[in-house]
């Protein structure tokens, strides 16, 4: 397994739309474990494969508690089957939008179909945390930031923001 280097808004990357995976295959799994790996170095709750620079429909995510036994969940070729009228909303960050949180609203509860580390096919139904971050993250897979849910101005001012934060930071290491 290995840390990989995520990708940090702006980046004309994340805005690229992620194919869908042919074959859950080891070369497949080496990916997800990766991913997995980068995910709770960073620390974070959860990654799309595009956030290391991978256009494919992968996602891992773990929403375990400190303390919790670690609970890995991987999301091939995830699509939403069903999504209630009634909205959540919750503070959001990414890994992608280092340090910047925002209230997002989205459907309270969806369904999900996809398949797993085997490729095996499985249903989910979702609620809370885990409904918002697989949207958030399959949000990833369409180029969509969860910033792009804000308005304008919100946006625009988060990503002068990061602008400037990746401007410092090529300095300190220049
Ligand atoms: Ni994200």
């Amino acid at each position: 397994m290995a840390i990989r280097e995520i990708i940090t808004a702006p980046d004309p990357r994340l805005k690229q739309v992620s194919k869908p995976v042919e074959r859950v295959d080891d070369d497949l799994r080496r990916l997800m474990d990766d991913m997995l790996e980068t995910m709770y170095a960073a620390p974070g709750i959860g990654l799309a494969a595009i956030q290391i620079g991978v256009p494919k429909q992968v996602i891992v995510m773990d929403l375990a508690r400190e303390g919790e036994e670690p609970q890995p969940r991987y999301f091939v070729n995830p699509e939403i089957l069903w999504t209630s009228d009634e909205l959540s909303t919750y503070e959001e960050g990414c890994l992608s939008v280092p340090e910047l949180y925002e209230e997002v609203d989205r459907p309270s509860r969806c369904r999900v179909r996809f398949l797993d580390y085997q490729g095996e096919i499985r249903e989910l139904d979702c609620e809370g945390m885990l409904a918002t971050c697989i949207q958030h993250e399959m949000d990833h897979l369409n180029g969509v930031l969860f910033i792009d849910h804000l308005s304008k101005l919100k946006r625009s001012m988060m990503l002068k923001k990061l602008a400037k934060a990746k401007k410092l930071q090529e300095k300190e290491f220049a």
